[in-house]
């Protein structure tokens, strides 16, 4: 190696490893042609290559100056889904009856609104019933019944962005308005981007679709990588983003305004469409829902997807997506799929958006997960590796755990399954088994019961034996 290139890889080292830091002034040429016994010239070469390389800047009179760290941009390429029966087989099993369930997400149901909702749902039942079930001579159809399309509307003008009752499709929970987002935007061998981690459901509908999907790289502070986005999108024929960012699951990021911003900027320049799955966007610890990505778009490329599944019970299976200018597709896809939703469960779900139960109901199961949150921190502060990392989110049921490199968490899922105890591997959040010491937890249950506690004691004890 000749010598202006080593002097350029001993500089390149030191900027490296955080000697020579970020705005630091570099000696004078003199000064380091002393330094390195080299000639002015060959130091003069060096910094123009380290110039070159955007490591260096130089500015007139006052010398060359390190510059920041330019952000790594992961090379991204499309890639097919192979999850699905793996994923269902495992959930399967950490669904079992008798076991903790603490991987999957589901939230608490025995808050007093929960009740109210299903008494009203039984006297709605037998009002049917005295009438004899004479109320219609024909099937229900989409886009779903007209009271609940009106309750949510007013719901969603006073709480998220402005919206009618005609823009509205019911759906079986936000699953089928995933499915029905997903077949409305794109066709088999389209690519999908998304999340990554992302959640398993809708990685399982990209793999039962035939899509394929495009993992842009995210994390529990930042959220999701969106130059990672812009580079693959200068790639890719990427067909729609398909982002969870309110309290995502399973990272817990909350997007930030800017971020929202940029994300539509992107879609409207690329002309793609955007599927925002906004389940958990309610659960706010702060009371504060953000500002919907639909609520910043212009030119309807927003499916913007709900439901009561997060917050009220998962067996109500209701949801919805205000679908912009696929409102048609995603329409006749409901027709053809399942025609429409239970009438009875519609009818009940609207009376609970009336007035202001249900906001209420938010305000009191947020503040129950707040400190279920910190419930299960301080237990796994206590009971897990030290080097166990995770971010708290801010809204939400769902905490993200980084494991220390040597524990294998699917062999963690095995070893806690037979100890009656269900956790979410990390790789069944991703298309190519990565993610292999992170694990999901849900705390929505979480009250520190001693059966619960013990739970994440045994936990710890097998990290440490693996
Ligand atoms: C991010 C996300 N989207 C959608 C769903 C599906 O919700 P639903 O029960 O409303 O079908 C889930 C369920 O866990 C989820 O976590």
């Amino acid at each position: 190696m000749n010598k202006y290139s080593q002097l350029v890889q001993q500089l390149k080292k030191r900027i490296e490893k955080g000697e020579l830091t970020p705005g630091s002034r570099l000696p004078s040429i003199r000064l380091l042609s002393q330094q390195y016994q080299l000639s002015k010239n060959t130091v003069i070469r060096a910094l123009t290559e380290l110039e070159n390389l955007k490591l260096l800047q130089a500015k007139p009179r006052q010398g060359f100056f390190v510059c920041a760290p330019q952000k790594q941009i992961p090379a991204l390429q499309p890639k097919q889904v192979t999850l699905g029966a793996t994923a269902f087989s495992v959930l399967g099993a950490a669904n079992k009856p008798g076991l903790l369930a603490l991987g999957s997400a589901y939230p608490d149901s025995r808050w007093p609104t929960v009740s109210w909702y299903y008494q009203q749902q039984a006297k709605t039942a037998r009002r049917w019933a005295r009438a004899n079930h004479q109320r219609r001579s024909h099937y229900s159809t989409p886009p779903g019944d007209p009271s609940l399309r009106k309750s949510l509307a007013d719901h969603l003008n006073a709480t998220a962005l402005s919206c009618n009752s005609e823009e509205i499709v019911i759906t079986q929970g936000a699953q089928e308005a995933l499915s029905l987002c997903l077949r409305s935007v794109a066709e088999v061998g389209d690519t999908i981007a998304v999340e990554s981690p992302c959640y398993y459901g809708t990685l399982q509908c990209i793999e039962a679709l035939g899509l394929n999907v495009l993992e842009l790289p995210s994390d529990p502070v930042q959220g999701t990588n969106l130059d990672a986005l812009e580079s693959a999108l200068n790639q890719w024929p990427i067909k729609a983003v398909l982002t969870n960012p309110s309290f995502n699951n399973p990272l817990g990021f909350n997007l930030d305004l800017a971020t929202r911003k940029r994300l539509i900027n992107i879609a409207n320049r690329w002309n793609i469409a955007i599927i925002e799955d906004d389940v958990f966007a309610e659960l706010s610890y702060n009371q504060q829902r953000s500002t919907p990505i639909k609520a910043l778009d212009t030119e309807q490329r927003v499916l913007h997807c709900g439901s009561f599944s997060k917050t009220v019970d998962v067996d109500i299976r209701l949801g919805w997506v205000l679908p912009g200018r696929y409102y048609e597709k995603v329409n006749y896809y409901k027709y053809v799929t399942s025609i429409a939703c239970p009438a009875l469960t519609q009818q009940a779900i609207s009376e609970l958006l009336i007035g202001r139960r249900y906001r209420r109901h938010l305000i009191q199961v947020s503040r129950s997960y707040q400190e279920r949150a910190d419930m299960l921190a301080e237990d796994v502060h206590r009971y897990w590796p030290d080097k166990t990392l995770f971010i708290q989110p801010k809204g939400g049921i769902l905490q993200w755990f980084n494991l220390p490199e040597q524990i294998n968490s699917d062999q963690l899922f095995k070893q806690a399954l037979k100890a009656g105890i269900g956790i979410s591997p990390g790789n069944l959040f991703c298309a190519d088994n990565r993610f292999n010491h992170h694990i999901r937890l849900c705390y929505a249950h979480y009250t520190q019961s001693e059966e619960q506690v013990t739970a994440i004691a045994k936990l710890g004890e097998m990290m440490e034996k693996l």
